[in-house]
Formats: C-alpha cells, structure tokens, sequence
C-alpha cells in the first residue's frame, strides 16, 4: 500500500485492465487517488479488478469497468468520449491491453499477423487518436507497453515483436508530435514479468524451436512481478515524470543490459 496521493482528482483510463500489469497499475492508481476507468475483454477479469483497487483506496479514488475490444473503433470512440463527458477531462491514459502470439515465421499466416498487429498496435492507436484531444486540454500523459521484443530479437514472435517495435516508435514519434501541446507520451518496455500472458509463453513454443535461441530471454534476475512495473508506470504518468517524454523504460531485471 502506497501513502502517495500523486493521482488525487486525476481521471484515467487504464487497458488491459483484467489482468497483469494493467490490473497492478489500476490498482496502484485508485490506490494514489486516481478515478479511473478499467478496459478490458475479460468481464470477470475487470470486476475483480475494480474490486481490488478499490479496497486500495486511500482518498478519493474510485473504479469502474467498461467491456471492449481495443481494436473496436466505434467501442474505442464511445468509451472515451463517454468517460469525458462522466468526469469532465482525461488526464492518463495507461495503453497495457495486448496479447502474443508464437510460432514459426514461414508457418504463420498473414491473417495472424496481421491481427496481433491490430490489437498491440492499431487497439494502442484508436485509444492514443481519440484520447489526445482531451489530454491536450489537461497537458496530460500516455503510458504505451512496448516491450524488450521492441529492440531485442525474440525468436518465433515476428507479429508480436513488430507490433510492440511499433508500440515504441509511435511512442517517440508521438511525444514529438504534441511536444509543444504539453502532453507527455512514454512507454514501459517490460520482460519476464510474471503475468498469465508471459507464462503462457514457454507452452506456446512451436515443435522443433530451437532452445539455443532463447538464453537472453531467461529472467536471470527471477520473474518481474506487475507491481514493478506499476510503480514506473505510476512516476512516468504522475508529476514526478514531468520532465520524461518520449522514453521507453526497460523493466527487465537486468538481463538486456
Ligand atoms: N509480462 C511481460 O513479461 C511483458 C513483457 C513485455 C510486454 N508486456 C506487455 O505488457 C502488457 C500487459 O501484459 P501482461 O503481461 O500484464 O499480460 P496479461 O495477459 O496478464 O494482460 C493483458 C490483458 O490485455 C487484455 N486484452 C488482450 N487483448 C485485448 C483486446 N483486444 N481488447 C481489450 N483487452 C485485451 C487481456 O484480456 C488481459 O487482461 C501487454 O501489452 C504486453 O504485451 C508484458
């Protein structure tokens, strides 16, 4: 339980909030005063969430859910602009919602790739276009999940590391383009977290992948937990991050240093 209270009166919106480190950073946030808004696929994900961060609660932060897609255009329009016009601002937006995929490059289909690229990278698009109008008005932030496959070679996740390579370039490109707006915009670049999505991994390896490949994806320094990187996500999105734009922070305990 943290004493801080940097999120007091701030309205955010948080993805991939059912799980993982979107839940720790929901949490993290209502819990340092945020009223935020959980997005997610998973309903029941989402209630238990709001049900943990609000028992967090230490001053007036509150939690509620919406069920959607990240990559539903219309659903991504509505669930902003909605939010907007219930708390009157955006002031964080925290882009956690994505999946992996894992297979052999000339066995994957153009279909799935083409489809973890739209959840990681087009779902983290529609919520930065339609959130950026209002975080103008607030000279608000984004937080993006990248990931270490955004600069490091993962071997069997080509959609995968494209997406969160594309995650980290609109990071940069984006906190150019609204430099002068006073929004902020960074990403965290997490490996070896100990969430259902980074251990599910190791049972998704195709037949025949060659292990050799994978000795600078062990977590030498042990399983991150979701809280290490809710907590970067906390001082990136909060005043103490004022003066960070356009970073992408490694979280992975060392091992791609
Ligand atoms: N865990 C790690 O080691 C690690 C490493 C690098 C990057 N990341 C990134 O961090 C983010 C959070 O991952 P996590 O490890 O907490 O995984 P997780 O599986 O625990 O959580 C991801 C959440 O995203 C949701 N989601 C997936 N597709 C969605 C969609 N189309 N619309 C709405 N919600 C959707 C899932 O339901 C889930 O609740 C992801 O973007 C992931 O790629 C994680």
């Amino acid at each position: 339980m943290t004493t801080l209270n940097r999120f007091a009166q701030k309205t955010v919106i948080v993805t991939g909030a059912a799980s993982g480190i979107g839940r720790a950073t929901l949490i993290r946030l209502v819990s340092e005063g945020a009223i935020a808004l959980a997005v997610d696929l998973n309903e029941d994900g989402l209630k238990e969430s709001v049900k943990l961060a609000q028992s967090a609660v230490s001053g007036g932060g509150r939690a509620s859910h919406v069920v959607a897609s990240i990559a539903d255009e219309a659903a991504v329009k509505k669930i902003v602009a909605d939010f907007v016009a219930k708390e009157g601002g955006l002031d964080v937006l925290v882009n956690m919602a994505g999946l992996i995929r894992v297979s052999h490059t000339p066995e994957t289909s153009f279909e799935q790739f083409m489809s973890v690229l739209q959840i990681n990278l087009g779902g983290t698009f529609l919520f930065c276009r339609e959130a950026l109008p209002h975080l103008i008005k607030r000279r608000g932030n984004i937080v993006n999940a990248a990931s270490t496959s955004s600069y490091f070679g993962h071997p069997y996740m080509a959609a995968y590391a494209a997406s969160k390579g594309g995650v980290a370039a609109m990071t940069h490109t984006l906190a150019w383009e609204f430099l002068k707006s006073g929004v902020r915009v960074n990403a965290v670049a997490p490996g070896g977290i100990a969430t259902p999505l980074a251990q599910s991994v190791g049972g998704m390896f195709p037949e025949g992948a060659d292990q050799s490949l994978f000795g600078h994806l062990q977590p030498m320094a042990g399983f991150g937990q979701p809280e290490n990187v809710a907590g970067v996500i906390a001082m990136l999105a909060s005043a103490d991050g004022a003066h960070v734009n356009g970073e992408v922070v490694r979280i992975d305990g060392g091992v791609h240093s």
